[in-house]
């Protein structure tokens, strides 16, 4: 029997700005059968896409992309908030729904060809994932697809991200 994921997603109103609705992902993290029926589904749409390494973007990417990567038998590439990572980066700076950051990757996280599964809690304007994708294919990788827990498709990120070429997916809209 397959739960109703966003029955354990909490809303909080005006944070972190007034006008914001942030979907709280802890509580569905928190939840076991929950958090388990997302990794397995988050799994289970790539398991013969020959992935070799899974992509999770800072913070909340790294909780669902690490369990995804053991399952799928791939490596994880941590893509990181500026100024986190010991070795040589790459970088892109990139617009949020509440402001602006950077993200960084190793320049050896992947090598030219390597098929890489993008993996994150939530697309909201699509302005991480597509920074994260910038990132991974000035390295030269292949990106077989983006997938999320969460869409919010009223601030178009997974369309933006679809207009580049890759396939987006999520298990909640
Ligand atoms: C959140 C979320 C996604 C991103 C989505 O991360 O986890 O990575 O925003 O928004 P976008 O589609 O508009 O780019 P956030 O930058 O808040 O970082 P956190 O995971 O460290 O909280
Ligand atoms: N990241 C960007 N927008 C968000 C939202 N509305 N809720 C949770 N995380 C987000």
């Amino acid at each position: 029997m397959s739960l109703d994921l966003t029955s354990v997603i909490r809303t909080i109103p005006d944070y972190p700005k007034p006008g914001i609705m942030f979907r709280d992902v802890t509580t569905l993290m928190g939840h076991p059968e929950a958090f388990s029926q997302a990794i397995a589904d988050l799994t289970a749409a790539y398991n013969s896409h020959g992935v070799e390494k899974v992509a999770g973007m800072e913070a909340r990417g790294f909780i669902f992309g690490a369990p995804v990567a053991e399952r799928l038998t791939a490596g994880f590439v941590p893509i990181r908030k500026k100024g986190k990572l010991p070795y040589k980066v790459s970088s892109e700076t990139y617009q949020l729904e509440y402001g602006e950051d950077v993200l960084e990757m190793h320049l050896d996280a992947v090598e030219p060809g390597d098929k890489v599964l993008i993996v994150d809690d939530l697309i909201a304007t699509g302005g991480t994932a597509e920074a994260a994708i910038k990132l991974l294919e000035k390295a030269g990788a292949e990106i077989i697809a983006a997938a999320f827990v969460i869409d919010l498709p009223d601030l178009g990120g997974a369309d933006r991200i679809r207009s580049m070429g890759i396939d987006v997916s999520s298990l909640v809209s």
